[in-house]
């Protein structure tokens, strides 16, 4: 098939090239020419595990092009995937004004009958307005297909070459049966492709968001009610993980959710009820508990040094919203350090992938390490912020050499505390006992 996709970011790279993969003729079109370029030129402007080599074959393969050049994509595609933001606008509503002004130019160019497919994330409705949009500017025959995205950054590959299922919100048999052809190659071990109508669809990728967003502040309030009764949420999320009802996934406490999606899908969702009328206070709540969440770590460490940090240094790893990605939007990070800084802190941060991220942000307000024992020189303590795999077996005793004081404020659980203890460190993890006396 000859496909278009509008929006070369995470979903649309992503999503592009693994249609690629899977054999389609694919044009991914952006309107940032730098982005263009550089992905012409075979840089990938984002850090996302095996992205570049499934683009650098499909593009040598001659199945995938770049270009800025909607009209183009959209002449010679049977199907358009607009996979452009979405961010949340000053009242939480999602902004559409990249996803209408693209539809709107859609209707202009297409020359006969076209599947318009809204990729990124929507309120409910979206795709009406979408279809109206359209309608308004040409008189050519098209179908509005719903098709939300699951994909998690750091494993979007994975997560778009087997879906645990795919959702296709559509009106029309003839556009349900061209994206059940596009999308069969990815669900051959029986993971099902959901036809349902349009609002439905667009509804389907908020509640998810919603409901993974609302086990985190929950299991994160659980975290902070355990450290006051003298719990391990460790076990608590294991004794709860075991229940089919619950299951494993989503149980661990942190620093609070961050990233693109869920901060912004759950603004949007509070927002969309409001504007129908509709009370939805267990949300409310949910963003409430996040925000809180953000700042518990620093707390923590004011707790322990005192509010006026001035004359302190403090080593941050981790930076990334989470593990195997650069993106820093919304990451709790942004706040952790904000807040190190506001009590006077020298700050120094190491993340494998999100330094030049970390640059737009912090400018020169803190110092960047590109190795993680780096940042420690000197330090009073760390705090460890993203679970980034190569944190988790560290040289303790090297950090402990490093550091002027044996010190760990773990906003991810990635040490055991009585291992911390034999180690000789003070540590404070979330949800469970600290360690104060060190050895
Ligand atoms: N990032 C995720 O993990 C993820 C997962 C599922 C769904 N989504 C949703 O997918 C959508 C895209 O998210 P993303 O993370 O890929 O965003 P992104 O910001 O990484 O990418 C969006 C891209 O669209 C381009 N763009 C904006 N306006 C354009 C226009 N008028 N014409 C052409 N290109 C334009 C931007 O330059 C950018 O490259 C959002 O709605 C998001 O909620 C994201």
């Amino acid at each position: 098939m000859k496909l278009c996709v509008v929006g070369t970011g995470y979903v649309g790279l992503v999503a592009g090239t693994c249609f690629a993969e899977s054999g389609n003729d694919v044009i991914c079109v952006d309107n940032v020419a730098a982005k263009i370029e550089a992905l012409r030129r075979g840089a990938i402007p984002i850090y996302e595990p095996g992205l570049a080599e499934l683009v650098a074959r499909n593009v040598a393969e001659s199945r995938l092009a770049f270009t800025t050049d909607l009209a183009d994509g959209v002449r010679k595609s049977q199907v358009i995937f607009i996979a452009v933001g979405t961010p949340s606008g000053e009242d939480g509503s999602a902004d559409l004004g990249a996803v209408m002004s693209v539809s709107r130019e859609i209707a202009r160019v297409m020359d006969d009958y076209r599947v318009i497919v809204a990729k990124s994330t929507v309120p409910i409705g979206t795709s009406a307005r979408v279809r109206a949009e359209i309608a308004a500017g040409t008189t050519h025959p098209f179908d509005v297909v719903s098709n939300p995205e699951f994909m998690k950054e750091g494993a979007a590959i994975e997560d778009f070459m087997k879906p645990d299922r795919v959702i296709i919100g559509a009106a029309s048999t003839r556009a349900v049966e061209i994206m059940r052809q596009l999308y069969e190659p990815f669900v051959r071990t029986g993971n099902p492709i959901l036809v349902m109508d349009n609002p439905s669809a667009e509804m389907t990728k908020y509640a998810a968001n919603a409901l993974l967003a609302t086990r985190i502040s929950f299991m994160n309030e659980i975290a902070n009610l355990c450290e006051r009764v003298g719990a391990d949420v460790d076990q608590i999320r294991r004794g709860i993980g075991y229940d089919r009802r619950i299951g494993h996934h989503f149980l661990f406490p942190g620093v609070g959710y961050g990233g693109s999606c869920f901060p912004k899908d759950v603004k949007a969702v509070i927002h969309t009820a409001h504007e129908h009328g509709v009370k939805f206070p267990l949300l409310n709540a949910v963003e409430d508990v996040n925000e809180a969440q953000k700042r518990r770590l620093v707390e923590k460490v004011a707790a322990e040094f005192g509010e006026d940090l001035r004359g302190r240094r403090i080593a941050v790893w981790g930076l990334a919203f989470k593990p195997r990605t650069d993106d820093m939007r919304e990451a709790p990070s942004i706040t952790i350090v904000e807040g190190l800084l506001a009590r006077g802190a020298e700050v120094a941060v190491h993340d494998p992938e999100a330094l030049g991220e970390a640059r737009k942000v912090f400018g020169d307000r803190v110092s960047y390490h590109r190795l993680n024992y780096e940042a420690l020189d000197g330090a009073d303590a760390l705090l460890i912020v993203t679970e980034w795999n190569e944190f988790r077996r560290p040289d303790f005793s090297r950090m402990k050499h490093l550091l002027r004081r044996p010190m760990i404020f773990d906003g991810r659980n990635l040490y055991e505390p009585e291992v911390m203890r034999e180690h000789g460190f003070a540590y404070f993890p979330i949800g469970r006992a600290a360690v104060r006396a060190t050895a």
